[in-house]
């Protein structure tokens, strides 16, 4: 059965424009962030594959895939890998990526909003989503969960993954403190993001693995890989689908 489209409230659809613009202006500073956050996939995203029974060439879905530093990492570890994201500049910089990456198993970047996308493809033994789901406004961030998992195939794996947060909040602002809301300034100026803590992420998580599969969640966490962000904490949750 396929998956069905989100349907977006226009409030989430006004997010989700927003988001695509953003992002469009980001692919530079990702392609420069690129080697740094690709190594450090050794020492948080490695030890989970691990554990893993994923066959060679098992499917890889990369939500979210920015210029595509997860799905090279997981097509060098033997993933056929669907990278999907909004952003067209994101996508056109993974693909120019792909093209000179000297890979024999090339990732196939979409361009698509993962709210409205139905695959007409079987389902994927891994679908990763890194700091994807904190970008949508609950309860679409409940939706979202869902939907990730919608794509794992019997036997396959999530991991979803967030940095933290010291305090709770979901409210519409920008990552830059600089360009929080002022009093009375439109909120259609400004993006939105979750900021979790470790439990009401797990328990975003956990509530949907469990509605989904009757499946629990693993929990690791790591410090960012991010030269300018060293500080973070990011939660990986995985959520294994019962055979
Ligand atoms: C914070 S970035 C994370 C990128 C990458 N996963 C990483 O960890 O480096 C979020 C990415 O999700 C993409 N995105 C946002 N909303 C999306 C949507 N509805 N469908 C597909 N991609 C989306 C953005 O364009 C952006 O590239």
């Amino acid at each position: 059965m396929p998956s069905e489209p989100i349907l977006l409230t226009s409030h989430e659809s006004h997010v989700s424009a927003k988001n695509e613009v953003t992002y469009d202006g980001s692919a530079a500073l990702y392609r420069r962030h690129a080697p740094a956050r690709y190594a450090g996939n050794d020492v948080w995203l490695l030890p989970i594959l691990a554990t893993l029974d994923s066959r060679p060439g098992a499917r890889a879905l990369d939500v979210g895939s920015a210029v595509g530093t997860n799905s090279f990492y997981l097509a060098k570890h033997g993933y056929a890998v669907t990278g999907i994201e909004s952003s067209s500049e994101m996508v056109s910089a993974a693909r120019a990526a792909s093209g000179s990456g000297g890979l024999d198993n090339r990732p196939r970047f979409i361009r698509q909003d993962f709210c409205t996308w139905v695959p007409d493809e079987p389902l994927f033994e891994l679908v990763l989503a890194t700091a994807f789901v904190h970008l949508f406004t609950p309860p679409l961030d409940r939706d979202i969960t869902d939907a990730l998992l919608y794509h794992v195939a019997p036997g396959g794996a999530a991991i979803i993954s967030t940095t933290l947060e010291a305090q709770h909040s979901q409210a519409l602002r920008s990552k830059l403190d600089s360009q929080n809301p002022a009093p009375g300034q439109p909120l259609s100026d400004l993006r939105w993001r979750n900021h979790y803590t470790r439990a009401t992420f797990r328990n975003l998580v956990e509530r949907v693995a469990i509605g989904r599969f009757g499946a629990t969640c693993t929990v690791e966490e790591h410090r960012s890989q991010d030269p300018e962000r060293p500080e973070k904490v990011w939660s990986d949750i995985v959520v294994k689908r019962p055979s």
